[in-house]
């Protein structure tokens, strides 16, 4: 059963072949990053002309690379939201055409429930019941995956997402855009304990976000330190934030395991590319009895493998979509 993935709801244009769910023949990604660098942030116009530009050249080379030939596929899975409205209609136009001109199904698929979908890949045994947790650049979700469809929303960010929040402080302390991998990085020579920045754990029983605050405080932080023309130890920023940033995160998905009596975790999105964060969840978990997943490499970032995987599960259950299929930019759960 071959399955084609088409993934293009931020700056990643993204296609892939996987064979029943599971096996990935291809997943062929062209990111427009490097065209959005100086901006300081994903640019929609940008990203949208380069999913047009690089479309169909990537939906040659996942077929090339897949040893496949388009009249193989036997369905179509689409991320439809979150997203770019712009970028999303790319991918669904794409998809639509070649559902109509190989009368295939077409799958719709929810970009958040994809992210999850690929430490569900990745993983040997079965997962459900389990908490699911998205750290992306624009989401920072928990949830409770009864099944592959029944998916319970637990928690989200009230402000900005995780991602995010990465981002914003990469720019504070001009490190550049994405902001992610660069902290990862600068943090390894950081004191992660040197800086106490603020936790911010909301309600009691809440298992929502907040990471505005901490970002004000890096912001005055810096800010103060310059005004004195004193140094910016910018290691120590970054490891504190980070861990900072990881308190709050574990400590919510923590407590969601409990509450839920879950035994397993599946972690996706963007930020799950961070070791630390990865270090961090296997080593609650051992505390707690509760093993966590994650993606494998490849599919850390926006991938179209994610979106063939959960396309197959979806497949199964004829979840089909018609041609009045349109983006959802504020999808959700
Ligand atoms: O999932 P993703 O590729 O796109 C969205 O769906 O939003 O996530 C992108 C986000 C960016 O905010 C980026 O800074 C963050 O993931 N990110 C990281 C790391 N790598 C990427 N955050 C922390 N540590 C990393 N190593
Ligand atoms: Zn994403």
């Amino acid at each position: 059963m071959l399955i084609l993935g088409i993934e293009t709801s931020c700056d990643e244009t993204s296609i892939a072949v996987v064979s029943d769910g599971k096996k990935i023949l291809s997943n062929i990604i062209s990111s427009s990053l490097h065209l959005h660098k100086k901006y300081g942030g994903v640019v929609p116009e940008i990203a949208c002309r380069h999913h047009t530009e690089l479309i169909n050249i990537v939906l040659d080379k996942a077929l090339k690379k897949a040893g496949v030939r388009l009249k193989d596929i036997e369905a179509i899975a689409v991320t439809y939201g979150p997203g770019l409205v712009g970028a999303l209609l790319v991918g669904i136009s794409l998809a639509k055409a070649l559902s109509y001109a190989l009368k295939i199904p077409l799958i719709p698929i929810n970009h958040l429930h994809a992210h999850l979908y690929s430490a569900i890949m990745s993983s040997e045994k079965e997962v459900f019941p389990c908490i699911g947790l998205v750290v992306s650049g624009g989401h920072s979700s928990l949830v409770y995956i009864k099944d592959i469809e029944q998916i319970q929303l637990l928690g989200q960010t009230r402000d900005d997402a995780c991602g995010e929040a990465f981002d914003k402080v990469a720019k504070i302390l001009n490190l550049g855009f994405p902001g992610g991998p660069v902290i990862e990085k600068r943090s390894e020579r950081g004191d992660p304990k040197s800086i106490k920045f603020p936790r911010s754990y909301l309600e009691k029983d809440s298992f929502d976000f907040s990471f505005s605050g901490i970002k004000t405080a890096v912001l005055y932080y810096a800010q103060a330190l310059k005004k004195n023309k004193k140094r910016v130890p910018v290691a120590d920023i970054c490891a504190s934030f980070q861990e900072a940033m990881f308190d709050m995160l574990l400590n919510k998905t923590k407590d969601c395991c409990v509450k839920k009596k879950a035994k397993r975790l599946v972690v996706g999105g963007g930020v799950s590319a961070n070791k630390t964060l990865r270090d961090r969840l296997v080593e609650m978990g051992r505390k707690e009895d509760v093993k966590a997943s994650f993606p494998i490499k490849e599919m850390y970032m926006d991938n179209g493998a994610m979106v063939a995987g959960l396309g197959f599960e979806l497949y199964n259950r004829k979840r089909f979509a018609d041609y009045t299929l349109s983006a959802e930019p504020n999808l959700n759960f």
